[in-house]
């Protein structure tokens, strides 16, 4: 059975992935920071999930972690919407420390776990503003920018013992995070994609199921978006 890692396993796209490994009969560590209520739910169903709480500005590891780990998926992470000159230093500081330094923690403490897998994936769950920027969202843009640079040195360093290390922009997802946008907004994004309509948090988690059984594929980037691009 493979062994998973998915940080942000208590809502919207990790707690999609969890629910879809669990059926695919993988064992499942899924993190949680404040609300633990769907994975405690969802052990009682699978002996095979142990939920974890995390905080991502210090994730220590615990002796819930697992010494093996054949595939981490780190989908943990908030919004700061704040407009570039009403940002103070220390608010963007603090985001880019818990995002940015948190994901770079998190990656050095799954690292040996990650050695002693079979096939080890790496998979960071990046987003579109950091190459798009979004109005409102500089530290959330910056600190999504710098996972991008930290996940393809990974790939860099990490291929020597096999790990691959790839990046995920879901795109615009309907999860607790978007939800509560304007409506205005999402009738934005809606009506930039090609195809009307936004990805759903079920192909987005195939997608990435299907990615963590690759054996050659690392250090590239997957835009899970049908709005395009236009320069
Ligand atoms: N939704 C979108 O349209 C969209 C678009 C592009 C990229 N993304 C990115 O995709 C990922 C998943 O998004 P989502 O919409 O599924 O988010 P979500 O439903 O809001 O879930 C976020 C998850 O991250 C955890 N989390 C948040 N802050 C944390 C912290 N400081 N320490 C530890 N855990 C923390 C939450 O834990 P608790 O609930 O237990 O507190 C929750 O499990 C995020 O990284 C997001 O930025 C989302």
């Amino acid at each position: 059975m493979r062994q998973l890692f998915i940080s942000g396993g208590s809502s919207g796209l990790g707690l999609r992935l969890t629910v879809d490994s669990l059926r695919d009969e993988a064992h499942v560590t899924a993190t949680y920071q404040s609300r633990p209520d769907a994975l405690f739910f969802l052990q009682k169903q699978y002996s095979a999930l142990h939920p974890v709480a995390t905080e991502l500005a210090h994730p220590s590891p615990t002796q819930d972690w697992p010494d093996v780990i054949d595939a981490a998926i780190l989908c943990a992470g908030s919004i700061r919407n704040q407009l570039m000159l009403k940002e103070t230093s220390d608010d963007f500081a603090t985001h880019l420390n818990t995002h940015l330094g948190g994901t770079m923690k998190l990656c050095q403490a799954l690292y040996p776990r990650l050695c002693k897998g079979k096939n080890p994936h790496l998979v960071i769950v990046s987003s579109r503003s950091a190459y798009e920027g979004n109005i409102g969202q500089a530290a959330y843009s910056a600190s999504r920018a710098g996972m991008v640079g930290l996940a393809k040195t990974l790939a860099r360093e990490w291929a020597e013992v096999g790990i691959k290390v790839n990046i995920i922009f879901p795109g615009w997802m309907k999860t607790r995070q978007t939800l509560a946008m304007p409506s205005s907004i999402r009738a934005d994004y809606d009506a930039r994609n090609v195809l009307g309509h936004v990805n759903t948090l079920g192909e987005i988690s195939r997608f990435i199921r299907f990615l963590i059984t690759t054996q050659n594929i690392s250090g590239q980037i997957f835009n899970l978006d049908s709005r395009i691009n236009t320069n």
